[in-house]
């Protein structure tokens, strides 16, 4: 499979800074949960996170829609779900990547049902083209349209994930 450059390391760097610098000041005096889909959040969880100037707090949420290659199963499975209580707290889900909106929509709605006080999205990339599930989408990072994604955390059948540089495949 061919890859070719996307978003080189710069652009996402710069990117991160001004989501981090919007959440500041949007939550300033709060301290908000920030909720990462593992996996291919991890690096863009670890810069944003760092880049935001206020108290925060983290945890995770494993999520599993994907089987092996680039279609969604359809079907969303935690396969870890949070551990710190969200009961009237203000949470960001920090996701990767948008595509259908399925996980998404699963996980607002598990949030929601245990308390949380308000759930907002921050996402990396919005991918339009096969959304199914409108979802609002309160901060991202970049908007595409279609192609398959990887590098920066996200991978294809777990592959790429370490890359730098985002790439589309061909
Ligand atoms: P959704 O439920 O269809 O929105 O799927 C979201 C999840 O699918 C993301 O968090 C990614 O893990 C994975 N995904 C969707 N599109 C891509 C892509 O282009 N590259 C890598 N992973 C993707
Ligand atoms: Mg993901």
């Amino acid at each position: 499979m061919k890859k070719e450059i996307l978003i080189p390391r710069e652009d996402i760097q710069k990117r991160v800074k001004e989501l981090a610098g919007r959440i500041s000041s949007d939550y300033e005096g709060r301290e908000p949960v920030l909720i990462g889909i593992l996996n291919g959040v991890i690096f863009f969880f670890a810069d944003l996170i760092r880049e935001i100037s206020i108290p925060t707090k983290m945890d995770f949420i494993r999520a599993s829609s994907y089987g092996s290659g680039n279609e969604s199963s359809g079907t969303v499975r935690l396969t870890k779900d949070v551990e710190l209580s969200v009961q009237g707290k203000p949470v960001i889900v920090v996701d990767d990547i948008v595509d259908t909106g399925l996980t998404l929509t699963h996980i607002v709605k598990g949030l929601k049902d245990k308390g949380a006080e308000s759930v907002k999205i921050c996402t990396l990339i919005d991918k339009s083209e096969r959304r199914s599930c409108s979802v609002r989408i309160d901060y991202s990072g970049f908007r595409i349209k279609e192609g398959f994604i990887v590098g920066y955390g996200l991978d294809y059948d777990e592959e790429y994930r370490y890359f730098t540089d985002i790439y589309v495949l061909r």
